[in-house]
């Protein structure tokens, strides 16, 4: 499984041959403006809610690839009516792929589109495939629901959000690493903007000093598991 970060909380996922984009937004992400959402392979396209900031690029990259939109049922809907092929879940519901196995998990936190309507309640996947295991909390407050996701799935990476304000920080995101007993953490939602700004070093620290792996890739970059 090879994941790579393309700013934000936009993740490209390659498992058993297959593309998947994550909550892609990378267009309107200065930081980003290196990586041409036009390049970008998408045999699927996961959402974790429907802020603006995770939702941005998914018309321009599924018109362009008819990849299929997985989330909610709300925004599986919305974007299903605008004629793009979708997959609807719901908290707690898991659905086997041609690549693995996905299961929407509880997040907490808000989800409207960027109109203002209605996107259903935002979530988080695990996602099980090439005999390794991820889980993305995606933006989410620290939650004690996340002790209940090792006792399905025994994780190999966590990718947690950690820039504070919107989501959690990075005291909170160790301890969620330690619900979901994960020591093994790719760090994502971190400066972007003003309000998420992290010391990389200073995480990166904290993580350890728990006995924990934080990684914090360069927009572009890669890890394989
Ligand atoms: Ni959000
Ligand atoms: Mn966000």
């Amino acid at each position: 499984m090879k994941i790579t970060f393309y700013g934000h909380a936009s993740l490209g996922i390659e498992v058993s041959g297959k593309h998947i984009l994550v909550d892609p937004f990378i267009s309107g992400n200065p930081k980003a403006a290196h990586i041409d959402i036009n390049l970008l392979q998408a045999d699927y396209i996961l959402l974790t809610h429907a802020h603006q900031d995770h939702i941005l690029d998914v018309e321009a990259i599924a018109k362009r690839t008819n990849a299929l939109i997985v989330s909610n049922w709300e925004i599986a809907t919305y974007f299903s009516n605008k004629g793009f092929k979708s997959h609807p879940m719901n908290h707690g519901g898991s659905w086997k792929f041609d690549f693995g196995s996905v299961k929407f998990v509880h997040a907490v936190h808000s989800s409207s589109f960027p109109d203002g309507s209605y996107g259903g309640n935002p979530g988080g996947f695990v996602i099980e495939g090439e005999h390794k295991n991820i889980y993305i909390s995606g933006d989410t407050s620290l939650t004690i629901d996340m002790k209940l996701i090792p006792m399905r799935t025994k994780l190999d990476l966590a990718i947690l959000s950690i820039g504070n304000n919107f989501t959690m920080d990075v005291e909170d995101a160790i301890i969620a690493a330690n619900f979901v007993e994960c020591d093994k953490i790719l760090g994502v939602h971190f400066d972007t903007f003003g309000f998420i700004e992290i010391n990389h070093e200073e995480a990166i620290k904290k993580f350890f000093n728990k006995g924990k792996d934080l990684m914090l890739l360069e927009i572009g970059n890669f890890i394989e598991l």
